[in-house]
């Protein structure tokens, strides 16, 4: 087999074999095919397709090029949840503890962000003394024991998606929907889940700018779950507006707290409950959706949902104090108000705005090396929709030292868009793909 007969298939429009894409996906991690013959393949791909059968493929491949983490150990359907990433999506640290209190085992393995804030790990070290790397078999035991775990990525996964996911970024083929799909379902098989529930995140803030595209994404992660036989969902939410108001690391987990507590904002509190009665029904906890969400209802009502949240952090070695005293929590040094320049009604908010004004408050990491403020970010005080006066606040910025102070406040100034009429709001949940 030569790379330059399937980059030739591809280019002109075939479907390639098992056969052939293993030669590419394994010679390519082994360093035996080049990255220029890579890229050109990325590229063919990028304007030719690949079918259903070819994406699984690439994708089990791709899985299997590192470890492949055995969840065997713990009893039950373990289902795992994914974001396509947004602004502000502190949905991982209400869901996990949410669905863990409704009796289905939670055992997470998240990862840290690159982005505008951190990713679920990071917000979790924002708990004084939370330990997010403990050992496989005390992961396993947390699980079994307290019925959810969350913990940083450890291990050799999916190398073969870092490299070519690389090799995409500088090439201009990131934007495939079937790379896309092989990459994020290839870490998800790999992680060890029975069954997978998709956000696929649409709007000005993700990474699907355009429903039509972020309904292909999800129907390809759903094709690809159905041939690997893994159940998979996939909801279709909106990322128009940061979900929440939080954004950045210790406000979030203020901000799961409250929404644990049944306080939270009625965006992320509706994405918790719908995607969490979705995990209920896929681990065969409940068959009507209905009652899944009414049992998450109620759990975010009589305390089950925060009390999780408690036991796990005491588990991993927090200080579960931080739920009763949120002062425990990293808090900025400064604030800063930013302040409606008219009257009228909020009719657009630039999500990745947001983001880029939390990340130069020091929210996020703009780049590997970056040292994360865990304290600083920002708070949405006014959402979509909502009606204003000259003077109201918009938004509050937290933040230690910052050089960039100026930029961030005009970020965000110039994120919201204040008009003289009324805009309908948006769905939060546009369509669900099964
Ligand atoms: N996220 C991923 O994990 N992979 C992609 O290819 C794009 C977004
Ligand atoms: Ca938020």
């Amino acid at each position: 087999m030569r790379a330059y007969d399937i980059i030739y298939k591809k280019r002109e429009g075939q479907n390639l074999n098992k056969d052939e894409l293993e030669f590419l996906i394994n010679g390519y991690v082994e360093g035996d095919i080049p990255d220029y013959q890579m890229s050109a393949w990325a590229m063919a791909v990028y304007f030719q397709g690949m079918d259903a059968e070819e994406t699984a493929n690439l994708t089990m491949l791709m899985a299997e090029s590192g470890d492949m983490i055995d969840l065997s150990p713990i009893e039950g359907i373990k289902v795992d949840k994914h974001s396509t990433g947004g602004v502000g999506d502190t949905t991982t640290l209400v869901l996990a503890p949410l669905v863990a209190s409704a009796g289905i085992p939670v055992a997470k393995m998240s990862g840290r962000g690159l982005g505008h804030t951190g990713g679920t790990i990071d917000k979790l070290e924002s708990i004084p003394s939370f330990n997010t790397s403990l050992a496989r078999d005390k992961f396993f035991d947390n699980v079994n024991q307290h019925g959810i775990a969350v913990v940083g990525q450890t291990g050799n996964l999916t190398p073969a998606d870092k490299k070519l996911y690389a090799l995409r970024d500088v090439t201009a083929t990131v934007e495939s929907i079937p790379l896309i799909a092989s990459s994020i379902m290839s870490k998800k098989l790999a992680g060890g889940a029975d069954a997978i529930v998709l956000d696929v995140k649409v709007g000005n803030g993700a990474f699907m700018k355009n429903f039509d595209s972020a309904k292909k994404l999800a129907e390809a992660m759903v094709a690809i779950g159905k041939e690997v036989g893994r159940d998979t969902r996939a909801y279709i939410t909106d990322m128009n507006q940061p979900l929440g108001n939080a954004v950045g690391n210790a406000l979030e987990v203020k901000e799961a707290i409250k929404t644990l507590k049944g306080e939270g904002p009625e965006d992320l509190t509706e994405l918790c409950i719908e995607l969490g009665a979705g995990m209920l029904q896929l681990a065969g906890k409940i068959t009507d959706i209905e009652e899944g969400k009414k049992i998450l209802r109620e759990n975010l009502q009589n305390g089950k949902a925060l009390d999780k949240f408690s036991e796990m952090i005491s588990a991993q070695g927090g200080n579960a104090k931080v739920i009763e005293d949120l002062s425990l929590l990293p808090i900025a040094e400064s604030t800063f108000e930013v302040k409606a320049e008219k009257d009228g009604y909020i009719s657009e908010i630039k999500a990745l705005d947001v983001g880029l004004s939390a990340m130069i408050l020091g929210a996020g990491r703009e780049n590997k090396e970056s040292v994360i403020d865990l304290a600083a970010g920002l708070e949405i005080k006014k959402k979509f929709a909502a009606p204003v006066n000259k003077g109201d606040t918009l938004a509050v910025l937290h933040y230690n030292e910052c050089d960039n102070i100026e930029e961030a406040k005009e970020k965000l100034l110039r994120a919201f868009t204040i008009t003289e009429e009324k805009k309908d709001k948006n769905q939060l949940i546009y369509e669900i793909i099964k």
